[in-house]
């Protein structure tokens, strides 16, 4: 939890509670330990979308496919989702939620680790999400870039990373490579000439960056 927590639970009052496939994959992802985007997150991305009206989006970290079905719904007419997972029981989850949503025509899950399946890829996103590795986040940026169209948003989850990215004292041993790269990250982001990047604390903190 990166902010007070009446915060934050006075936020999630506000959200309406899902329903359908949705409402079954929040379900099953608390019970099995499946990290999802947080519903103040998914709150963000429909306000978005409808915003930018993406006819194309590109994610890295597809899980079981709720973050994908949850963008199905702010595509244009006609719109595409390209998402990238390199884990196959996953790969194998996602596709049955979204054949379940039959969304099979809408969304196409590339199987692979995103580092390799990117260099591949030639076509232009109007949102690249960003919600694989953390620690991979630097070596995606160039190729998020290069495939994020110009005026497209480039949208990273989990940038405050449980807050230890804004403070040294939360920082446990084990997560320090992650924190020193999404600090190089953020850093980058935000130092780019290309890019105009805000930070928004809610979630577990996401980076907007509107490709200029
Ligand atoms: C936080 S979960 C994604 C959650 C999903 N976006 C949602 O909100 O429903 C991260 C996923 O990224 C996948 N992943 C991590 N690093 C990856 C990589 N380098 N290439 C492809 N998938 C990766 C993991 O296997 C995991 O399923």
């Amino acid at each position: 939890m990166i902010c007070y927590e009446y915060i934050n639970e006075y936020i999630r009052n506000t959200i309406k509670k899902s329903e359908g496939i949705l409402k079954e994959l929040e379900e099953f992802a608390k019970e099995n330990h499946v990290p999802i985007v947080h519903p103040e997150v998914a709150k963000l991305l429909q306000v978005l979308g409808i915003l930018k009206k993406p006819k194309r989006i590109l994610e890295l970290g597809t899980a079981i496919g709720y973050s994908s079905i949850l963008l199905s719904q702010i595509l244009d007419t006609d719109g595409k989702i390209d998402t990238i997972e390199r884990y196959e029981l996953m790969v194998e989850r996602a596709k049955d939620n979204i054949k379940k949503a039959k969304l099979e025509d809408v969304i196409n899950i590339i199987t692979g680790d995103a580092l390799e399946v990117l260099k591949c890829l030639n076509k232009q996103y109007d949102i690249v999400f960003l919600d694989a590795a953390k620690g991979q986040y630097p070596e995606f940026l160039p190729e998020c870039l290069r495939l994020l169209s110009p005026t497209g948003l480039l949208i990273s989850d989990n940038i405050l990373y449980k807050g230890m990215i804004a403070s040294d004292d939360l920082v446990v041993r084990r997560k320090k490579t992650i924190v020193k790269r999404l600090r190089f990250y953020l850093d980058t982001l935000c130092n780019s000439e290309d890019l105009e990047t805000s930070i928004i604390p809610i979630g577990d903190g996401v980076a907007l960056s509107y490709k200029k």
